[in-house]
């Protein structure tokens, strides 16, 4: 056995199979779900080895630096920092991302405002999208890839946020076809004398009510931005003010899609209806079976706005 200069016997290095049993007992203790498969992609991260060849080759070493770099890495998840932020990706609609605590992880539920996104601007391919509180740029970069000539703007009122959007756009090949803008919701568009010139507005809005946000699980309420989750007292203060701006800038049938939380639907249905300007024209489900995206065309001439209590 080798010895130090102070005759202390070195500590055998550890092997993949070692280092796996330890990284997967640590998340294991802290209740961690998918323990055994989220060592295996930590440990795939850190030294570039896939599941497969990891168990092909559980004998080989790991370096001391790279044993380090996975127990930050564990400690960190124990700790409950999603692993997404850990990885730096997540898969959304087909494509990779990449993602920092600076934006929302992608869910894939908002897949339906693109879809529909999509299916709107089916006859109009040169048509005009804004994305609003575009985060990662998931929206923007997916519907832009399926619209070769159509103009998409991305909003976001965080900087950091914008970073990382433009970062996505810039790998997908649409930094060019994109244009990021730092802004509160619409406010963009009116100096860009934008008004009734487009076709979608679409957005996954912070819809997380202010008391519910203790509830939330602790990789979502400790680590992602409280500005991409908290919608005030009921959590619909953002589809309300954007009720109020979409009017101004989409043309006449120009839709508004939104995304919404558990049981919100309905009252944001009912606001749209009572504005006077829109139409609802399609509620979409996701795969649980909720009410998620909300669809709003806007009325070629404003009706008289419904009394709806
Ligand atoms: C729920 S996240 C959605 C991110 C991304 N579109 C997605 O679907 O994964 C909401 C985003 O809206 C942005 N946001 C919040 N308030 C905003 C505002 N007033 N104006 C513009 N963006 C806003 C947040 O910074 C965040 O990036």
């Amino acid at each position: 056995m080798s010895t130090d200069q102070f005759g202390i016997a070195a500590r055998p290095a550890e092997s993949i199979r070692s280092v796996l049993a330890e990284a997967q007992r640590s998340l294991q203790v802290v209740g961690i779900e998918e323990a055994a498969l989220e060592a295996v992609w930590l440990l795939e991260h850190v030294l570039h080895v896939s599941p497969l060849m990891q168990r092909v080759q559980a004998e080989r070493p790991v370096s001391a630096v790279d044993y380090a770099n996975v127990q930050e890495l564990v400690a960190r998840r124990a700790n409950r920092e999603p692993l997404q932020y850990l990885l730096g990706t997540q898969e959304f609609c087909g494509r990779e991302f990449r993602v920092s605590s600076a934006v929302l992880i992608p869910r894939p539920e908002s897949a339906l405002l693109v879809q529909e996104t999509i299916r709107r601007c089916r006859q109009n391919p040169v048509a005009m999208v804004v994305d609003v509180g575009t985060g990662s740029g998931c929206l923007a970069v997916s519907v832009a890839s399926a619209l070769p000539d159509g103009r998409v703007l991305a909003i976001d009122i965080s900087a950091d946020a914008l970073a990382v959007a433009q970062a996505n756009m810039e790998q997908h090949g649409l930094g060019a076809r994109i244009e990021c803008v730092q802004g509160d919701l619409l406010t963009p568009l009116a100096q860009r004398g934008w008004a009734s010139q487009v076709d979608v507005i679409v957005s996954n809005p912070p819809y997380i009510a202010d008391l519910d946000l203790v509830t939330l699980q602790p990789e979502v309420r400790c680590f992602e931005p409280r500005l991409a989750l908290a919608g005030g007292p009921d959590g619909m203060d953002v589809h309300r003010r954007l009720l109020q701006q979409a009017p101004v800038y989409l043309k006449s049938k120009g839709v508004l899609l939104m995304e919404v939380g558990l049981g919100q639907a309905a009252s944001v249905c009912r606001e749209a209806e009572k504005s006077g300007w829109f139409r609802t024209y399609d509620v979409l489900r996701d795969e649980g079976g909720i009410d998620r995206v909300v669809c709003f065309e806007k009325q070629e001439e404003r009706s008289k706005p419904l009394i709806v209590n």
